[in-house]
């Protein structure tokens, strides 16, 4: 290992940069994804169910096919096979999309970081939801925005207080919502909270980006209309393969109207000129066909159980006073706990005890959330959930128990 020394770049970094610093969090993290931890803590979508002999029979009759495509450089705004593709999983949950007003990118990730580069100046405000996206925090704030954050009910987005800002004067550059089974409150906006934001963003001139991984991965319930259905011209829509899928083979993607995707695409090629074309060509062949939405369903319904299994153990196992989401679909269940718990001071004694979770401190730029931690139920078997929310129930069982003697 490298031996410590001082930064000899210390006083050469830019501004956006000296604020970046892996969390201690990060570092805990490091432990949770030790075997003999459960860990609640990260997104990553059950793979291990993907057919992978399928998977492979894509991959190489790609690169025996393709090969020479496959292994060269490729358009920056992606292959038009492929983007109609991704428009086909758009029109899934009754989006339409032209193909043409679509860039492929490096996952949703690199969207959020084109859409920071292309639209924040260093000071402008920017919307985003509380809690937000930690990712999508980490993106936008190498570009040095102001970042004004909207609260969430069971409803989503709260666009009252977004209306407040705007009458108090705010001018955001955008506001960025994930409209479905929120990462990190597991909440939904409703269709009149929709309809409300359209229409109060279509007035005030303040286009919206919206993020949308999870929209596929519903367990009940109507889908409800994308914002970019209800609003093509102010909305920019970002979308995925990560959790339909694969996270690895890294592809996303940004639907805008012409102006805004002529500077994606600029922005895009300065960044890596194209995407790997191995992956979206297997991406756009694993999208071929029939299968894919028979591997979807099955992985929708392990998730659906896996979030059943998290719902019943968490009243048998937190404490009486402890709240959370109930989300219709995706990765995630938002817990709220009375304010004499310290999630990100507890998660060193919940990974001693063999659990981890992500503490609600990582998706508020301002040190809110410490009452509160986000809970994945992608990953982990039923029965691991189970013993996840066993552990953390015992641990906080203690600290109260811990509180109530202190404070007598
Ligand atoms: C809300 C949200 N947006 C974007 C992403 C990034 O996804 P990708 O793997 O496509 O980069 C994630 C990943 O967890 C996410 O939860």
């Amino acid at each position: 290992m490298a031996e410590f020394t001082v930064d000899p770049f210390a006083d050469r970094y830019a501004r956006r940069a000296a604020g970046m610093s892996a969390s201690e969090v990060r570092a805990l993290f490091a432990v949770a994804s030790r075997p003999d931890v459960v860990s609640l803590a990260g997104g990553m979508p059950f793979v291990e169910a993907l057919p992978i002999e399928h998977v492979v029979e894509v991959a190489e009759a790609v690169l025996l096919e393709r090969g020479d495509v496959a292994l060269q450089y490729g358009a920056g705004q992606g292959s038009e096979l492929l983007r109609r593709r991704l428009a086909m999983l758009m029109a899934q949950e009754g989006t339409e999309a032209d193909p043409e007003d679509l860039v492929v990118t490096t996952g949703a990730q690199q969207a959020l970081d084109l859409v920071g580069k292309i639209l924040i100046d260093p000071g402008d405000a920017i919307v985003v939801e509380a809690p937000a996206y930690v990712g999508a925090l980490s993106a936008f704030s190498a570009y040095e925005p102001r970042i004004l954050q909207v609260d969430l009910d069971d409803d989503g987005m709260v666009v009252e207080q977004l209306e407040d800002l705007l009458v108090r004067g705010e001018r955001p550059k955008f506001v960025y919502t994930v409209p479905n089974f929120h990462n990190p409150a597991g909440v939904t906006m409703s269709r009149g909270r929709r309809e409300q934001l359209v229409a109060l963003c279509r007035e005030a001139r303040v286009p919206i980006i919206e993020d949308n991984p999870y929209g596929l991965l519903r367990f009940e319930g109507d889908p409800q209309p994308t914002l970019r259905s209800l609003d093509p011209h102010n909305v920019v829509y970002l979308g995925t393969v990560s959790k339909v899928f694969s996270p690895g083979v890294r592809v996303g993607w940004a639907v805008a109207e012409p102006g805004v995707l002529q500077r994606l695409v600029l922005a895009k090629e300065a960044a890596d000129l194209c995407g790997s074309q191995l992956n979206m060509l297997i991406t756009e062949r694993y999208l071929d066909g029939e299968a894919w939405r028979r591997n979807l369903e099955g992985l929708v319904e392990t998730y659906r159980r896996r979030r059943d299994v998290m719902l019943a153990a968490l009243p048998e196992r937190f404490p009486a006073d402890a709240e959370w989401t109930r989300p219709a679909g995706g990765f995630y269940v938002w817990v709220s706990l009375p304010e004499y718990f310290d999630t990100p001071t507890l998660l060193a004694a919940a990974v001693e005890r063999k659990v981890a979770y992500v503490p609600g401190t990582a998706f508020y730029p301002d040190g809110r959330g410490r009452q509160q931690m986000r809970l994945s139920f992608c990953y982990p078997t039923e029965a691991r959930i189970e013993e996840g929310v066993k552990r953390l129930g015992e641990l906080l069982a203690d600290e109260e128990e811990l509180y109530r003697s202190l404070s007598r």
